[in-house]
């Protein structure tokens, strides 16, 4: 019988391409996807940005923890988490042990520059200083990040087609 995979979890900063990577990978691996932030749209019938202006950001990030805790419990998922996944411990446990987390990584610059149209990220709205901001944001997180992940793959000079060939490679890994 075969048998039944592990959980993926893609994590990573905002522009980090967890949303096209997760839907090509879980294509791929013939996996279904869930991504966290479309989840909570779903449930809670408004977009991220309303959530943090008319609920604010902690009642979000309750919401994306009880959703993810539960979730990734069970297994055989692909999972696109919203970059602020890492900021709770229940959360950083659930990556380490109910699954593969696999951290996309790339250079606030990089990152600015894939955001610089983007209306959708409150984290970064009014934000004129673009790398600066994800600048500050990497640098508060990328201990939570690099702490939880299992396997890292640069995405600096990649598109997500490639990203989804570098994870693959290391198949054996996960
Ligand atoms: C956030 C990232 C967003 C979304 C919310 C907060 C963060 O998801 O969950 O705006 O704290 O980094 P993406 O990483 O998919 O943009």
């Amino acid at each position: 019988m075969e048998k039944t995979p592990k959980n993926i979890f893609l994590i990573g900063m905002m522009g980090s391409w967890k949303s096209s990577v997760g839907r090509l990978l879980a294509i791929e691996l013939e996996m279904e996807l869930i991504d966290t932030d479309d989840a909570i749209e779903e449930m809670t019938e408004m977009k991220i940005s309303e959530i943090f202006s008319e609920l604010w950001e902690a009642k979000f990030r309750d919401m994306e923890s009880a959703f993810f805790i539960e979730k990734s419990i069970q297994t055989g998922y692909v999972f696109s988490t919203g970059g602020g996944i890492v900021l709770s411990k229940e959360n950083r446990n659930a990556l380490q042990n109910n699954g593969t987390s696999i951290l996309l990584k790339a250079n606030p610059k990089i990152l600015a520059n894939r955001l610089k149209n983007t209306q959708k990220r409150p984290l970064l709205s009014n934000s004129k200083e673009l790398e600066t901001r994800l600048t500050l944001i990497w640098n508060e997180r990328q201990t939570l990040y690099e702490s939880s992940a299992h396997v890292t793959v640069d995405t600096d000079d990649l598109e997500s087609v490639d990203v989804v060939q570098k994870i693959l490679e290391q198949r054996d890994r996960f």
